[in-house]
Order: C-alpha cells, then structure tokens, then sequence
C-alpha cells in the first residue's frame, strides 16, 4: 500500500436526476493521490453515472467536482482529458477499423502540437511529433504486453487483449488520475490475474492514481487500498477492505446477494 498523500479528487453533494430518477444523490467522496481506490455496489447504484459526471461526459444537476484545487463541475470530457484525467468505459469503445497502433496513436494526439499548414506541407515538425507519438505509443505496448499485435486490426484481438488495449489508451497521455469501468468484466481467471498486476504496475511505475469501478471483489479485495460502497446513488461505506466487507450493511444491501 501507498503512502496516503493529498486529495487529487473531490465530490462534494454531487447529484444527477434522470426526470424523476436519482441516478447519484449527493455523492461526497475524495480520492487520495497515489492509491488505488476501488467503487462497489449492486447494479444500478449509480457508479457508472459517478464516473460519467467526473469525467464530463454528463453534466450533474447539482453539486461540484475538484480535480485537485481546481474546480472542474460541467466541464467538457475533453478539457478534463487535458487536466490529466482520463477514463475507460463499461463496454469497449475501440477504433474496430484500425490497428491496435492507430488505436493508441487516436488518443495521444492531443499532445501534438502542429498547425494545419504543418499538415498540408508535412512539416519536420508534424514527422517528429508523430514519430514521437509512435514511439511513445510502442513502447507502451511493449509495456503491456501487446507490442506483436501493433500492426493487427484491434477487432481481431481476444477479448481480453481488446480490454487492456483500452487501458493502453487511456494511459498513453499519463493522466494523473485513470477510472476503470469494469475492467475484469468477462476475463477468465488469468487474465484478471494479469489485469490486477497491470493496474498495481500504472499505480506504482507510472505514478498514476486509480479509481475502479468492479463487481469482481477479487480485485477489489486484492489490491485496492480503500473501498467505497455506493447503493441508490449515495456512499454507503467507506473504508479498507477489511472493513468493508464485514460491515453487515454491505453484506446485507450487496455482498450477501447472490
Ligand atoms: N442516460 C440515462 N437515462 C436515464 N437513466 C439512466 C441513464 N444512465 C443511467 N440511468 C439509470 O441510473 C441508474 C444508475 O445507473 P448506472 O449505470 O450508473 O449504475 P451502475 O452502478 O453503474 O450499475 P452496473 O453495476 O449495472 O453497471 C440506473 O437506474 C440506470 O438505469
Ligand atoms: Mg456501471
């Protein structure tokens, strides 16, 4: 476990009604820079929709989100991809056209720089960049595994590959702060395995801090270092795993359902 350092993300009252439906009620949470913090709950507790709020990619009907100091309540997804927070989805959101290359290359442009004219005149600076961009993204594939498939189309991989090829891209800018939907969803035993040491290697060598979304609670119990229970859109618990999962609320409202 990490030494707790300081708050990287805030909640506070957070809400989001559908019509009459209260998807997140007043949701107060804060994430410690440096940790792996796990979000758990029965279907339709509202982790999803706490995740598309702080991501911008719903805009909340009342209460504020802090992205460290800075305020970041309704802003766009993609102005709070370049504050350095950055998100996988529930389903898998990949180019199933492209390479698994020109799917990591897709989501480091926002780091390039050049002007259209580079583009028309193929510039020295757009061929560096986007060598740069390139090299950036092999290695990384490399990093994890998937380096042999960067020529190959992204819809031809496993299932599982296709799962940390959409980790890979959303790493591949270095956010500060990564959430994961559901990661292990549909990963036999190896691959979660697997899974959980590639998030302990983002959290530990890439000094990223990760909030994740799981129903897979040998995750959440193997290496999360604090747990947050959500039911009907609101933080149950809180705590380490130990405490979580003997608290007899959860067992009742989640780990005791079948
Ligand atoms: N766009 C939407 N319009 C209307 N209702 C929605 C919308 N998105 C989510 N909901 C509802 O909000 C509630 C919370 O859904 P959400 O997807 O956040 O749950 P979840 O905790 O992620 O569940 P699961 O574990 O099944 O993924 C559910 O009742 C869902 O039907
Ligand atoms: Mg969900």
């Amino acid at each position: 476990m990490t030494a707790q350092t300081g708050v990287i993300l805030r909640t506070e009252h957070l809400s989001k009604h559908f019509g009459g439906l209260i998807a997140v009620d007043s949701l107060s949470i804060s994430i410690h820079a440096g940790q792996i913090v796990g979000i758990i709950g029965p279907n339709g507790a509202g982790k999803t929709t706490a995740f598309n709020l702080i991501s911008g990619v719903t805009v909340p009907t009342g209460g504020e989100i802090f992205l460290e100091d800075q305020c970041i309540t309704s802003y766009p997804s993609h102005q709070v991809a370049l504050l350095g927070l950055r998100r996988t989805f529930q389903e898998i959101h990949l180019f199933r056209g492209l390479t698994v290359l020109q799917n990591v290359k897709s989501a480091a442009y926002r780091q390039m720089t050049y002007s259209l004219r580079d583009a028309i005149a193929w510039s020295k600076k757009l061929r560096e960049q986007e060598q740069a961009v390139i090299d950036q993204a092999m290695t990384l594939l490399e990093r994890f595994g998937l380096a042999e498939f960067a020529m190959e189309p992204a819809d031809s991989l496993p299932y599982g590959m296709q799962k940390r090829l959409e980790i890979v891209k959303a790493v591949v800018t270095f956010p500060k702060l990564l959430l994961l939907d559901e990661p292990a969803a549909g990963l036999n035993t190896q691959e979660t395995i697997e899974l959980m040491e590639l998030i302990c290697k983002i959290r530990d060598e890439m000094d990223m801090t990760v909030l994740i979304i799981e129903h897979s609670m040998e995750i959440i119990g193997g290496i999360c270092d604090h747990v947050i229970v959500m039911n009907f859109g609101t933080k149950l618990a809180e705590g380490s795993w130990d405490e979580v999962h003997t608290n007899e609320e959860v067992i009742r409202c989640y780990l005791g359902v079948d």
